[in-house]
């Protein structure tokens, strides 16, 4: 009997899961043969570094809760982990020992995934493991080591890419993100290596395990964003693809939390559809990412469809500049049009009343149509 190319898949599962895989990166059917070649390929297993800096594990917790593939199929089969500080065995010294091999002696081969913000006060003590010649090594020395050795760094989670949580009120440690501390100051990596973002707090697995299968199958990096994110996950705003757009549209908005007038029925309450949460603080309108359509726990549910708001968590903003998160955002992007979530409900509002289309509200919004009725 031939042997699954992943343990515990038969050869037609593992073909549908290099067809999902192909759906999940935007690349046509075509693809799926080079998918699993390359995938199949042992040769081709890219080695995968490890480190986490100033981070709470949760990007870690959200690849490893992965189902498809499961957290083994991805340690054991499809990539060669040679050290994950929540999973590897090693510690102390043979840790450090297991990821000096791999900078060593996978020169230019090896994809740094690196999780957490780096602090560069204090000499960047805020964050180290390790020791060299009696000197303890910080974030930042692991960063520029292992990331100067990289075929690719995998900036994975808010906190890596733009320094996230740990950059709020960053004056004590001086955290920052690997490329971007937010949309206009530097990083803590200044080497040429490659860098892709892939945000989220924590990043979807599918994000993070795509990117990385992308990398194998063409040996380059997938179109990104001008943030560095890959366009595949992050293209399109969760406000584009949101189930209660149509509620945004209609001028329906949640105005006290567990209003069973503001709820479907599916929720046991007496509205018509679920009420769109922007007053509540939703950041989907700003936000790029595709959780309405990929969703979460093996696609089961997504922050908006368990009735709490899209925090803005994939942007270079999150968190600092986004809070209070539960607090409508100063600005938003809607329609093409930059305005304050006021005006938008402002103008909604009259809108509304009125009996104003949807297809009016961006004018309105801009000033070029009144708010009287349409057509007055
Ligand atoms: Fe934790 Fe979020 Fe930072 Fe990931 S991005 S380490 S989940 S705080
Ligand atoms: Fe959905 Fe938020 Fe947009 Fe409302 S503002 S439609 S809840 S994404
Ligand atoms: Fe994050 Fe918003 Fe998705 S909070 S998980 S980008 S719905």
């Amino acid at each position: 009997m031939t042997e699954p190319l992943i343990k515990g898949l038969s050869r037609r599962d593992f073909l549908k899961w290099c067809s999902a895989t192909a759906v999940m990166l935007g690349l046509s059917k075509s693809y799926v043969p080079q998918i699993a070649a390359a995938v199949e390929a042992a040769s081709a297993k890219p080695p995968v570094l490890w480190i986490q800096a100033q981070a709470c594990t949760g990007c870690a917790i959200s690849v490893i809760n992965s189902e498809s593939p499961s957290a083994a199929n991805l340690v054991l089969d499809i990539l060669s982990f040679r050290f994950q500080p929540n999973i590897s065995a090693a510690t102390g010294d043979v840790a450090i020992k297991a990821i000096n091999d791999t900078i060593e002696n996978e020169k230019g081969k090896y994809v740094l995934v690196f999780e957490g913000a780096i602090p560069d006060k204090e000499d960047g003590l805020y964050s180290m493991f390790g020791e060299e010649d009696g000197k303890p090594i910080t974030a930042l020395d692991w960063l520029t080591k292992a990331g100067d050795n990289a075929a690719a760094i995998v900036a994975t989670g808010a906190c890596a890419c733009w320094g996230g949580i740990p950059r709020a009120n960053a004056e004590v440690t001086g955290a920052k993100g690997i490329s971007f501390t937010g949309t206009s100051k530097g990083g803590a990596y200044a080497g040429g290596t490659p860098v892709v973002n892939i945000s989220g707090c924590p990043p979807n697995p599918d994000w993070l395990i795509g990117t990385i299968v992308y990398y194998l199958t063409f040996n380059k990096l997938p179109d990104l964003d001008d943030f560095g994110r890959p366009k595949a996950f992050y293209g399109q705003t969760i406000h584009d693809n949101c189930y209660r757009r149509a509620a945004f549209e209609a001028g329906l908005f949640l105005e006290k939390w567990g209003d069973p007038s503001a709820i479907s029925p599916a929720e046991g309450g007496t509205a018509s559809q679920d009420y769109c949460l922007i007053k509540k603080g939703c950041k989907g309108p700003v936000t790029y990412a595709d959780c309405p359509i990929r969703r979460w726990n093996s696609r089961t549910s997504w922050p908006i469809g368990g009735h709490g708001i899209c925090i803005g968590c994939t942007q270079p903003e999150f968190y600092q500049d986004l809070a209070p998160l539960y607090e409508k955002v100063p600005t938003v992007n809607v329609f093409g049009i930059e305005t304050t979530a006021d005006t938008i409900g402002k103008v909604l509002g009259v809108a509304t009343a009125v009996g104003v289309g949807a297809h009016l509200i961006g004018n309105l919004v801009t000033g070029r149509v009144s708010s009287k009725k349409e057509g007055e």
